[in-house]
């Protein structure tokens, strides 16, 4: 099944300028090639071909890290040949892992005793990593509840409504009810108060989010720890707690060590990390660990005998390249604690600079907090004469990738533009942004305005609000209600051209 269409797809594929000085036929798109053709002339195909995709280091869209060191680039390259799961073959690879893996879970705190060997393992990403942490969980409450003589065909798992896709798409493929915790307009991140009153006998976990992908901000897993901890008490439950620190995993320690997030809490039993964002590896790794054995139910690890001596496996995947778990070893021990930490202060020293300057436009109102991931989310004060959308759009002209988005339930009526700094978004990159947005902003005020208001209501309401016979709340209503039929239409839109938050 081919789930992405770049183009309408035309039968052939135009060869390029320079590669038609070797290919004289079109290629096929949807059929295998019926002759070879010489490799130099594919590459330079494919090569021309990829030069219409944006460019990686101006795509402000994404965590994902973009830029590594060229020695590091090397290791990869030595590397690409390995598939990491033949670990009777390439045992220092699976010595580097577990040595990832003790790393990590000491940056969390796990409670470890020196020497002694952490829980965990590494993964494609977070994506992959909260599946691993779910299916344990559900396996563990199964248990329990098989144990007990009640029934364990309904497990749940309480979020916020904030939580990013792959928490869907574990609650639908491994058959867990999603109860999510609606969100509000100027509070982004799940309320731990109302998590606590949705736990019930049936709940797996709840799981919090450290740097949420919408606004970037922590949620507050020590409150949440707190009132669990008493619920657990009140009703006898050991309902717990996973963190998916997808972002914040490899900020909150080296920015915010007194924060109190990760193992120091005893509800929390498992957390993920995406090696890929802060984590600085290029695309493909991420992490889970867990608190301790006993949170990991033995019969989910596999042992395999047929690649050399027996070997416990937990992945969703069986074969996958070595690369990034060696680039996440070569980070790890390149940068240390030291250089993780210049490296993250810089990101939020310049999420200040970005900041500062969009909020210098007047016409913006920052949502994303001082305290959390780096990254700015941005919402226009006034969107009656034109959407963040368009702004998005206006901004690629210039280069820039960034994503504009509806928020989740119950703020679907905010859309927000949002800019995530990375190690590779200097302060000169962060001027020059600013510098478009304000361009950017002089043309569409120069433009008369494409927002049609086509709901006669919403229309007379605005109109009145407009000349001004209306005041204090009515306006207010009014505003909202121009805000929510915006947000919608381009909700619409968006549903159709989605440039990916992820
Ligand atoms: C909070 C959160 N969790 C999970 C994920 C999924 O991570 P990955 O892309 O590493 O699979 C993301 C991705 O942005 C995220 O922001």
């Amino acid at each position: 099944m081919v789930l992405t269409t770049a183009t309408p797809a035309a039968e052939y594929v135009e060869s390029s300028t320079f590669a038609s000085r070797y290919v004289r036929d079109p290629l096929p798109r949807f059929k295998i090639p019926e002759n070879s053709m010489p490799k130099d002339a594919a590459y330079q195909i494919i090569n021309d071909e990829l030069m219409l995709d944006g460019n990686p280091r101006l795509n402000l869209a994404s965590f994902v890290t973009t830029w590594m060191e060229p020695e590091c680039d090397k290791l990869m390259m030595d590397s690409i040949n390995k598939n990491y799961v033949d670990m009777d073959e390439y045992p220092v690879t699976t010595e580097l892992q577990n040595r990832c893996v003790n790393m990590i879970a000491n940056l969390f705190n796990a409670p470890i005793e020196s020497g002694e060997a952490a829980v965990g393992v590494g993964t494609v990403g977070s994506s992959e990593a909260i599946m691993l942490a779910g299916l344990a969980f559900k396996r563990k409450w199964q248990e329990k509840r098989k144990s007990q003589g009640k029934p364990y065909d309904k497990p749940n798992i309480v979020t916020g409504a904030n939580v990013q896709v792959c928490w869907e798409k574990f609650a639908r493929y491994f058959e867990v009810e999603l109860k999510e915790v609606k969100l509000r307009e100027g509070y982004y991140v799940m309320d731990p108060v109302k998590a606590v009153d949705m736990v019930d006998e049936n709940t797996i976990c709840v799981a919090a989010i450290l740097g949420s992908t919408l606004t970037g901000e922590f949620e507050n897993v020590k409150l949440l720890n707190e009132l669990l901890t008493n619920k657990n008490n009140e009703t006898g439950w050991d309902t717990p707690i996973h963190v998916d620190a997808a972002s914040g995993g490899f900020i909150a320690p080296f920015v915010y060590p007194d924060l109190e997030w990760d193992f120091r809490l005893p509800l929390v039993k498992s957390i993920n990390v995406s090696g890929h964002k802060y984590g600085l590896v290029y695309a493909g790794v991420g992490w889970v660990v867990w608190r301790s054995k006993e949170d990991l139910p033995d019969d989910l690890v596999f042992h395999i005998n047929y690649l050399g001596s027996d070997q416990p496996t937990f992945t969703l995947n069986f074969s996958k390249g070595s690369s990034q778990i060696i680039a996440q070893y070569y980070q790890l021990i390149r940068l240390g604690f030291e250089g993780y930490k210049n490296i993250m202060e810089n990101c939020i020293g310049n999420a200040k600079t970005l900041k500062e300057g969009i909020e210098s436009t007047g016409r913006f109102e920052v949502v994303s907090k001082d305290v959390g991931v780096p990254l700015v989310a941005f919402a226009l004060k006034d969107s009656s004469k034109y959407t963040v959308f368009q702004i998005s759009d206006s901004l690629r002209k210039f280069g820039w990738i960034v994503p504009a988005y509806t928020m989740p339930a119950d703020a679907q009526h905010i859309a927000v533009l949002r800019v995530v700094i990375r190690e590779d978004f200097g302060r000169s990159l962060a001027e020059r942004l600013i510098s478009h947005i304000k361009e950017a902003l002089k043309e569409l005020d120069s433009q008369p305005s494409h927002i049609i208001m086509k709901d006669s209501h919403v229309g007379a309401v605005a109109e009145a609000a407009a000349e001004g016979n209306k005041g204090g709340e009515e306006a207010k209503s009014a505003e909202r209600m121009i805000q929510e039929k915006v947000t919608k239409q381009w909700r619409n839109f968006v549903e159709i051209k989605r440039v990916g938050v992820c």
